[in-house]
């Protein structure tokens, strides 16, 4: 039979609106969750066609997702790039298709601009910022000096991955103007609860365990953290500082019960925003190459009562 169809080959009943593909790194976090429920909440309302793929974690996963998009012709294709580097490769093969590209969440590392059309989200480098002007405050009259240091442990993201190097790269811009302030361990824990919590378990243990700070790069971690030094009789955001990033509402929580001190926001919810992008992008209309959504920090002096349910 022959069905009528649009100029990429696609049935008639597919030709009004357009054509999403979206890889998605995964479900490793609430934060990760929320921001798929913003994605997928967004195109259903805005009549977006959402091809979207989960990659549980691989990058290869994205990037044989990504060449499925080019194979089926998308209007647009935008992903989380789970590290920053190495994609260059198929971002050329959407280029030459004539496929434009957002890039979400995370940024990339290329020489090559052309590759991609814009990026939006959150701004790595400020939370790592305010994690550090968070403390220098705290520790203000502290009279913490060179010879006896504020002595800070840094549980860090996704090796590789831009939050990760983003929020290390923010944090040190600050606190490395000050020789009281010392990093004495960084380890990754993969954005992971289960991580956090093994790392903690393993610090408590080894010769890093006299600290006065914890910088986690996220809440997932953080809670793993707090938990093992609950069960070891310590008193988190008493004796120890605990600075976290995402903002999520069991994070607000223990803001509230005085466990964390400040939480510095990850905003997850740009779905409605990647849709009106995707659809000047299908219009062949520019974008703006960078685009960072809204993001506040809350504090232990904060009225936390006051803060509106996160949803995540
Ligand atoms: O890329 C954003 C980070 O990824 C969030 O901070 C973290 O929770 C998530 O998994």
């Amino acid at each position: 039979s022959c069905t009528k169809s649009d100029d990429k080959g696609r049935p008639e009943e597919q030709k009004n609106g357009i054509i999403l593909g979206f890889s998605q790194i995964g479900a490793e976090s609430a934060w990760r969750k929320c921001n798929t429920r913003s994605i997928k909440a967004a195109a259903a309302e805005s009549g977006v066609q959402l091809l979207f793929s989960n990659a549980e974690q691989k990058q290869n996963n994205q990037i044989k997702a990504i060449r499925s998009f080019i194979a089926y012709q998308v209007d647009v294709i935008a992903f989380v790039p789970i590290v920053a580097d190495g994609w260059d490769n198929v971002l050329r093969e959407a280029r030459d298709a004539g496929i434009p590209v957002l890039i979400t969440d995370r940024k990339i590392n290329t020489d090559d601009e052309s590759l991609y059309a814009g990026f939006i989200g959150t701004d790595s480098e400020q939370e790592g910022r305010e994690a550090g002007k968070f403390l220098l405050k705290k520790f203000e009259n502290s009279g913490a000096e060179p010879s006896n240091p504020v002595r800070i442990i840094e549980i860090s993201g996704t090796e590789g991955s831009s939050p990760a190097k983003g929020r290390a790269a923010g944090f040190r811009e600050i606190i490395s103007e000050h020789p009281e302030y010392k990093i004495i361990y960084s380890e990754s824990g993969d954005f992971l609860r289960s991580k956090g919590n093994e790392i903690m378990r393993w610090i408590l243990d080894s010769k890093y365990k006299d600290f006065d700070v914890v910088f986690s790069h996220n809440d997932g971690m953080t809670l793993g953290i707090l938990e093992v030094m609950k069960e070891r009789g310590m008193n988190p955001g008493k004796d120890i500082v605990i600075i976290t990033v995402d903002a999520e509402q069991a994070a607000i929580d223990a803001l509230g019960r005085g466990e964390v001190n400040c939480v510095i926001e990850c905003n997850p919810k740009f779905g409605p925003a990647i849709m009106s992008l995707a659809k000047k992008l299908a219009q062949g209309q520019k974008i703006p190459r960078l685009m960072h959504v809204h993001e506040e920090v809350f504090t232990e002096d904060d009225d936390v009562s006051a803060i509106p349910p996160r949803g995540y």
